[in-house]
């Protein structure tokens, strides 16, 4: 027999249908509160109001678990690929080896762009961030590809664009590093892996012949598996609510990007990086700066601490902080950055200040700092992000799309002025 809430309000009584997920969470279903007593509830952020069942991502935000379609990130990080984990995250399963094999050759057989793109690149502006760029290119497929537009076709169409646009965005990603750097673009070598291949065209040059590090191309691997999925998130909502209207997959993707590139989302690992900077360029004096960012007049606060969702440790924080120790070392790289990073962490998690809020390093707060050791630019790491997020979003799109979810349209509480006349301007 199915549970129910009881909502008591003014005199009546209305009956609520509980609903239990797979990892026993649990929720009020309110589907039919407003038809049944004209109220609504209101939740801003929606940090309380679940907008969806999925089946992509669990993550359990007190207990720092996050798996991606029941395999935990500690599993795939080390075991898996990047490549692995996007079909897993699209289409449920791990794929066989042909599967893989399939997956991988279709993937190397996109990477390129339309040459007219380069003329849409060519239209920005070197001071560009790569973010706008990026988005604007993605949402320029849809001019390349119009069958994409109808996202009610064929699962072959689908598949297509989802194959495009996993093989073109390291493309994309990387030309608008070369539009920043005002460098000629490189044209993606099929014979590469992924992560190399994108890696290639983000550092290599015409005139030299570019050898990838493998240390390098696997960090980076691992990075963007620790970054392909987070359940409900702001961006992934955002891809969810534009693939409502049936936006095309491409539109759903460049609303994404847009959402993360904000420093509260995906721009918090750029902020945290410019953060250490500050702290080293102002001597490295850690204690001075926790102080500062306890002080509530004081405007300086530490980025890359605390988490909407996890409580008590972002469980990608860890393997992160991992590797960066492991690539720093292997790469003989001395980072005085990552020094300052280990000691802020140090003092703030031994400050009841931030142990009591729940202040400790998140995804952004090491991520950076690989980055930086892998030779990329601050105004790429939310580039790197995006990335690492295409096929959760695309998982996301396609959940929602296969299960018929309507369209996005949420309610309001209405706080402005009540009827009033028109007045003339003369009356005013
Ligand atoms: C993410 O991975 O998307 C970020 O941790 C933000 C979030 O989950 O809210």
């Amino acid at each position: 027999m199915s549970k129910i809430a009881k909502l008591h309000i003014n005199g009546s009584q209305y009956e609520l249908p509980i609903v239990e997920g797979t990892e026993q969470e649990t929720a009020v279903d309110i589907s039919n509160l407003r038809s049944q007593s004209g109220i609504i509830t209101l939740d801003k952020g929606f940090k309380n109001t679940g907008s969806t069942k999925s089946a992509i991502t669990f993550l359990n935000g007190e207990k720092g678990i996050l798996r991606y379609r029941g395999y935990t990130i500690e599993d795939l990080s080390e075991k898996s690929s990047f490549l692995e984990v996007s079909y897993l995250l699209i289409y449920g399963e791990l794929p066989s080896s042909n599967e893989l094999a399939n997956f991988s050759n279709e993937i190397r057989s996109h990477t390129l762009v339309h040459e007219d793109v380069k003329s849409i690149l060519d239209g920005f502006p070197s001071r560009a961030h790569p973010m706008g760029v990026l988005s604007s290119l993605v949402s320029s497929l849809t001019a390349f590809y119009p069958k994409s537009l109808d996202p009610n076709r064929s699962i072959e169409e689908i598949n297509g664009t989802i194959i495009r646009l996993i093989a073109k965005l390291p493309t994309l990603a990387a030309w608008s590093y070369k539009n920043r750097m005002r460098q000629p673009i490189m044209y993606p070598k099929n014979h590469l892996d992924y992560t190399s291949n994108f890696l290639y065209m983000m550092f290599g040059l015409p005139t030299v012949e570019t050898e990838i590090n493998p240390i390098i191309a696997k960090a980076l691997d691992k990075l963007l598996i620790l970054h392909a999925d987070h359940e409900q998130n702001c961006s992934a909502s955002t891809v969810r609510i534009v693939g409502s209207s049936h936006a095309s997959l491409y539109a759903s993707i460049s609303a994404g990007i847009a959402a993360l590139w904000g420093p509260l989302h995906g721009g918090a690992n750029q902020a945290v990086i410019e953060m250490l900077e500050e702290i080293k360029n102002q001597g490295g004096d850690v204690e001075k700066f926790i102080n500062k960012a306890k002080d509530k007049s004081d405007s300086f606060r530490l980025m890359g601490f605390g988490h909407r969702v996890y409580k008590n440790f972002d469980p990608r924080a860890k393997i992160i902080k991992k590797a960066a120790d492991d690539v720093l070392s292997q790469l003989g790289i001395n980072d005085p950055i990552l020094d300052l990073a280990m000691k802020l962490e140090e003092v703030a998690l031994n400050d009841d200040y931030f142990k009591s809020r729940g202040l400790y390093p998140n995804v952004d707060f090491y991520s950076g700092i690989i980055y930086r050791a892998l030779g990329i630019p601050t105004d790429m790491f939310t580039v790197m992000f995006a990335l690492g997020r295409l096929p959760g979003w695309i998982a996301q799109w396609k959940e929602a799309r296969e299960n018929s979810e309507p369209i996005g349209r949420p309610r309001q509480v209405y706080i402005g002025h009540n009827h009033r006349a028109y007045k003339n301007i003369s009356d005013r």
